[in-house]
């Protein structure tokens, strides 16, 4: 076993955090408390190759593997998470399933603009009642003689979905066969019958903008259809596996945000004559901290190595992100305890830590679903 890295992974972690610590750090604060879409960042990103890490550069991306973009991940969601969130968005939910789902025509057409993050992309999976049930979805996309669908139905909670020009849709075509009657479909937003909604008010990461997307009536033709019809499920879970190699670095950078901060606190931070790293009770959660970031960062890159052999990674990748996100939120949690009423204080971001973290437990797979995924897998039930 080899736990070393490739110069290429380490110069693309390098470029990542360059960006991340002259660019993005210093801009995060006013980003979160406008809520502004930091779109010249994204520029910046995708000139770097950070929006298609995983691109292959005919198709305008780094072509390099999912080791490299967990450590450029982290990267960025250690300066901040709402940038992250966008990135992961381009790369693995909207990239990842037309490069391995689409036709090449389709790759032509929409990776590259996303790759380069000309573009913004989205992946449109949740609605307003269907949420972890992804199979209770209602939108519908009904086929019409000459092969084209016309689609209806409202779409919620849509990462990047205010600025997207591009989006993967799943809609149902055959609604009598639940999952199985579930398509894939890529999505124009300069089309006609595509609206978008309001963009909501959020806790954390609030610089991603999110909001409803309604279809009327829009028309998608028959060579936009992504992967086979009825096969939209098992291209929303496949894409999901890769997309929680993404969640859990990103948990990981907001967890290594807070340990850092943290540990040059308690190092400073003097009580009864002494810095409070020396009490006890603050080494063992620091050391806490530290097992945490350690595991979280091991179990997310024996997923991504998983995925880079070509092997199924489902498990892997619910394991990572479950163990991730949990960790970003106790980690979170204990450094705002820590820092007492500093770290109740906008003046430090450690409360921004403590707000982005908890979205990793929310999106792409609750932590309910990534424990029933797991369990489900080692117990052969349902
Ligand atoms: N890869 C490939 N195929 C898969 C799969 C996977 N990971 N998981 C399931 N499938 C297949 C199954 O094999 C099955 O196929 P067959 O019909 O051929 O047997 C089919 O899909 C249906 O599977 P299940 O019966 O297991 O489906 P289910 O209804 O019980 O649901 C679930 C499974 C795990 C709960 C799933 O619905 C799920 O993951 N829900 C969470 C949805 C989610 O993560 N939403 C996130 C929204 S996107 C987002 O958050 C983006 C953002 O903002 C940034």
């Amino acid at each position: 076993m080899d736990f070393s890295f490739t110069d290429e992974q380490l110069m693309l972690q390098d470029v990542a955090r360059r960006i991340a610590q002259e660019k993005i750090a210093p801009s995060a604060e006013h980003f979160d408390r406008t809520g502004e879409f930091p779109l010249d960042n994204i520029r910046l990103l995708g000139e770097n190759g950070l929006m298609g890490i995983e691109v292959p550069a005919e198709y305008g991306g780094a072509g390099m593997d999912s080791i490299a973009y967990v450590l450029a991940m982290i990267e960025i969601a250690a300066a901040d998470a709402a940038h992250s969130t966008i990135m992961s968005v381009n790369n693995s939910l909207f990239c990842n399933g037309i490069l391995t789902h689409g036709t090449e025509e389709q790759k032509q057409r929409y990776v590259r603009e996303i790759a380069e993050g000309t573009e913004i992309g989205a992946f449109a999976l949740t609605e307003p009642q269907s949420g972890s049930d992804a199979t209770a979805m209602r939108c519908r996309a009904v086929r019409q003689a000459d092969g084209s669908f016309v689609i209806n139905g409202k779409k919620s909670w849509i990462t990047s979905g205010p600025v997207a020009r591009y989006l993967v849709l799943f809609a149902m075509t055959e609604p009598e066969k639940g999952a199985r009657g579930i398509t894939a479909f890529m999505i124009d937003a300069q089309r006609e019958g595509f609206h978008r909604g309001k963009t909501e008010p959020k806790l954390g990461i609030r610089a991603s903008a999110t909001c409803e997307i309604e279809f009327s009536g829009y028309v998608a033709r028959a060579e936009d259809v992504l992967g086979e019809e009825g096969h939209g499920f098992k291209i929303a879970m496949s894409v999901l596996d890769a997309g929680r190699i993404g969640i859990a670095s990103q948990a990981i950078g907001i967890g290594r945000a807070a340990y850092e901060a943290t540990l040059e606190y308690v190092r400073e931070r003097k009580a009864f004559g002494q810095p409070i790293g020396s009490f006890q009770m603050t080494q063992a959660k620091i050391a806490d901290m530290k097992c945490k970031l350690d595991a979280s960062l091991l179990l997310t890159l024996r997923a991504a190595w998983l995925k880079g052999q070509g092997r199924r990674f489902t498990t892997e990748a619910a394991v990572a992100k479950l163990t991730a996100s949990e960790a970003a939120m106790w980690i979170a949690h204990q450094a705002v305890q820590i820092h007492g009423g500093m770290g109740y204080s906008k003046e430090m971001p450690l409360e921004r830590y403590f707000r982005d973290a908890k979205i990793t437990e929310i999106y792409e797979g609750t932590s309910e679903i990534q424990r029933l995924v797991i369990a489900r897998q080692e117990t052969g039930l349902r």
